[in-house]
């Protein structure tokens, strides 16, 4: 993503009203935040935030939070849900690798990965949000029955995070190198890069994961 720098995104960033400060200090406590028990869907690596801005109006039993490092992307994320009379979406302006500093053990329902940086280079695989070492990060975080769902156009990526997700213990509960041509397109809500791999005729790839302990489900 090319993005132009903003002298006083930072400031904007740290004074919208839908940025949580200080989220270290909601750690086990999130639902303080929203009123309410509702479960707790993140976004991680948001982007402009075109897929919350639907989910929160589509789906208002969940409380969303979007994560996003560039303060200039997030900006426009936040500009977007501007635009929606959504009370149950906040924003969190931080790196995904501070993600248990943040939440607690069994805190969250349900990770959405949407067409997460590929970085294709081997020495920079650790950088993939699908690394074990987030995954296992993403593995504290989530209920026991919480999951990951994950889309993408790029067939290495989604490749490694099977390998990575089998590693770890997840269970693959739903898959396809297709999402358009599959029953899993019910409900599915576009995000922007989706958007555009869609566009110019480009197959998504998606899955859905199951937390390893969750005893329940089965292969
Ligand atoms: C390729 S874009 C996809 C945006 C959006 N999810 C979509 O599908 O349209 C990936 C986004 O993830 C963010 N990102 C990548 N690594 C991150 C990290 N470690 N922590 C927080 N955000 C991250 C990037 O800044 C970028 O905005």
């Amino acid at each position: 993503m090319r993005i132009r720098r903003k002298p006083h995104a930072k400031k904007m960033v740290r004074e919208h009203p839908r940025v949580v400060k200080e989220p270290e200090q909601l750690r086990g406590k999130w639902h303080t935040l929203f009123g309410n028990d509702r479960p707790l869907h993140l976004e991680l690596g948001t982007g402009k935030g075109q897929f919350l801005s639907r989910a929160c109006q589509d789906t208002p039993g969940v409380n969303w939070i979007g994560v996003e490092r560039i303060e200039e992307v997030l900006l426009l994320a936040l500009k977007k849900a501007e635009e929606t009379p959504c009370v149950n979406l906040r924003f969190l302006w931080m790196d995904v690798s501070r993600l248990d500093e943040v939440f607690e053990e069994g805190e969250v329902d349900r990770i959405y990965l949407h067409f997460s940086d590929p970085w294709p280079k081997k020495r920079h695989a650790r950088r993939r949000l699908t690394h074990r070492h987030f995954l296992d990060r993403y593995k504290k975080v989530l209920k026991p029955k919480g999951e990951i769902l994950l889309k993408t156009d790029n067939s290495p990526l989604f490749d490694f995070s099977l390998e990575e997700l089998e590693a770890t213990g997840f269970t693959i509960m739903e898959s396809t190198r297709d999402l358009y041509q599959s029953p899993y397109v019910r409900g599915n809500i576009p995000t922007e890069y989706e958007q555009k791999f869609t566009a110019r005729g480009m197959p998504i790839h998606y899955l859905r994961a199951k937390h390893p302990r969750d005893f329940s489900s089965t292969r």
